[in-house]
């Protein structure tokens, strides 16, 4: 592994993302010998920390990766701490004096990551007094990771944009979103781009539909306070999934690198049709979970989760419909949907295929066969719990007569093979200090978003939902199946037996 030289600064070190993603993360790396003698870590945010208390904390978020004492200590050693106040200039210089001192102590020549892993409304001060205390080397690279939510609607995306571009370039800014960190997400190009068995077919002329689930079995947990404002149409539907809707709908790119990558992704959103208030709200449905059962366990509805207001009109679920109208897709609809306290956590990709033109199976009196069904051709991608995918045919059922019979070709990874293979966030880590932004969200791709989720937001405030509308446990309101119903298709889903039987 190439050794990397560099001193990270994450804000919102004491954070649960800090904790729970980007300390195992590094840790990872460092096992790995992508980080070895040549970095630091200073880890800020208002707590009053000594350097001990951070590096005992920071050994505690390693412990499930098995590390040896040794490990520990020397992993721990390069994390130093510093309590800071986002909004106080002086505080910046003294973290520019620690960031300077450590520089010279570890040899860093200058190389900077800063990791915005905190609340917001915070990125833009930040990001200006980086620049103003000249926190910002100018011998070094130094790279602004940033977490998601990138705004709360174009409007405010914009306005942090021209805020960070004023001190970082376009390429040096790496907007996280951590599912294009996942292996079958990243997978999703080699299917297409490597198999000419699929990209032949992958038009209106042989796909009728196509089907993304994000569904999400755990609900809002203790983030009611965030959630409250954003909603499932900013929280997933906003980045995560229009993200794999422009991975599944782009045209091949000229080579596979990030300027020509990132080309097709942009052109592919920009084909997506931006809805006026009436159609986003013929076209997206909205839910809120109720009471409900799953799994033996009784949960409670969303009104009553911890900093949820009582009468709250957030939406804990979306359903959509997206078109494209561009050459390849005129005529496909991609639906979209993904919600809290669903059946189970699943997120999958269904590629439905067109019928045959004729079905010469179908009963006759001539003929032989007593089934007539011929279901679809469905080529699903397994994004999570499990990983893989597969592809339902259509064959002959063993045995005198002739009936046909659906079955399925299944590829997908040991439940070892994924355990073992890089988190979403050491991936992304990694590329961020490769200065390789194929990855992530690019400013074009983050304000085409905003564009076409605005209007659908705008759209619903304008009318009272009926909340609660689904139970808890269940896939979601009426509305959902009722959109795809009256186009003449059904959402296609199965429990993960896999999952469930292998673990
Ligand atoms: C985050 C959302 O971006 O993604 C969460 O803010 C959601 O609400 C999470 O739970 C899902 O990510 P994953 O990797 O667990 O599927």
């Amino acid at each position: 592994a190439n050794e990397n030289t560099v001193l990270f600064t994450i804000f919102g070190g004491t954070g649960d993302l800090a904790k729970r993603k980007l300390y195992p993360s590094l840790f990872r790396l460092f096992k790995k010998g992508n980080l070895g003698t040549h970095f630091a870590v200073i880890g800020t945010a208002r707590r009053e920390w000594s350097d001990e208390y951070y590096r005992d904390i920071v050994r505690e978020t390693i412990q499930d990766l098995n590390p040896t004492n040794e490990e520990a200590e020397d992993f721990s050693s390069h994390f130093y701490y510093q309590s800071h106040n986002v909004n106080d200039s002086e505080h910046y210089d003294t973290l520019k004096n620690l960031a300077d001192k450590l520089d010279e102590q570890y040899n860093l020549n200058g190389n900077r990551l800063y990791y915005l892993a905190m609340a917001p409304q915070f990125f833009g001060t930040i990001v200006s007094h980086l620049k103003s205390q000249k926190i910002i080397t100018d011998n070094g690279f130094n790279r602004l990771v940033i977490e998601k939510p990138f705004g709360s609607d174009y409007q405010s995306a914009y306005e942090l944009n021209q805020q960070i571009r004023l001190a970082f370039p376009e390429q040096d800014i790496f907007r996280i979103d951590h599912y294009l960190g996942k292996e079958m997400i990243q997978n999703i190009s080699a299917i297409r781009f490597a198999n000419n068995i699929f990209e032949s077919q992958w038009n209106n002329r042989y796909i009728d539909n196509v089907q993304i689930t994000f569904a999400e079995n755990l609900g809002v947990e203790d983030r009611g306070g965030y959630y409250e404002h954003s909603g499932a149409l900013k929280d997933m539907v906003q980045n995560h999934i229009l993200q794999v809707v422009s991975l599944l709908a782009m045209e091949p790119p000229v080579a596979f690198s990030e300027k020509e990558i990132r080309t097709e992704k942009v052109k592919a959103l920009n084909a997506i049709r931006v809805y006026d208030e009436k159609e986003a709200l013929n076209n997206f449905v909205r839910g809120q979970y109720g009471g409900g059962q799953l799994d033996n366990q009784t949960y409670i509805d969303y009104r009553h989760e911890e900093n949820v207001s009582e009468s709250s009109e957030t939406e804990t679920f979306v359903a959509g419909k997206f078109m494209i109208d561009n050459f390849r897709w005129s005529g496909v609809p991609f639906y979209v949907r993904t919600g809290k306290r669903l059946t189970e956590k699943g997120t999958r990709i269904n590629i439905v295929f067109k019928q045959v033109p004729v079905n010469v199976f179908k009963p006759s009196i001539e003929g032989t066969c007593e089934n007539s069904d011929l279901p679809p051709n469905v080529l699903t991608i397994y994004i999570q719990p499990t990983e893989g995918f597969s592809m339902t045919l259509n064959g002959k059922e063993v045995g005198q007569g002739f009936n046909t019979l659906p079955v399925k070709l299944d590829f997908r990874h040991s439940a070892e093979t994924v355990s073992n293979s890089p988190e979403a966030y050491e991936k992304l880590i990694l590329d961020a200090l490769n200065g390789d932004g194929t990855n992530f969200s690019h400013w074009d791709e983050v304000a085409q978003s905003w564009h076409l989720v605005d209007v659908i937001r705008s759209s619903w405030d304008k009318t009272t939902p009926d909340f609660p509308n689904y139970a808890a446990g269940t896939m979601g309101p009426k509305a959902a199946f009722d959109l795809l119903e009256r186009d003449g298709f059904q959402w296609i889903w199965e429990p993960d037996v896999w999952y469930r039987e292998r673990g």
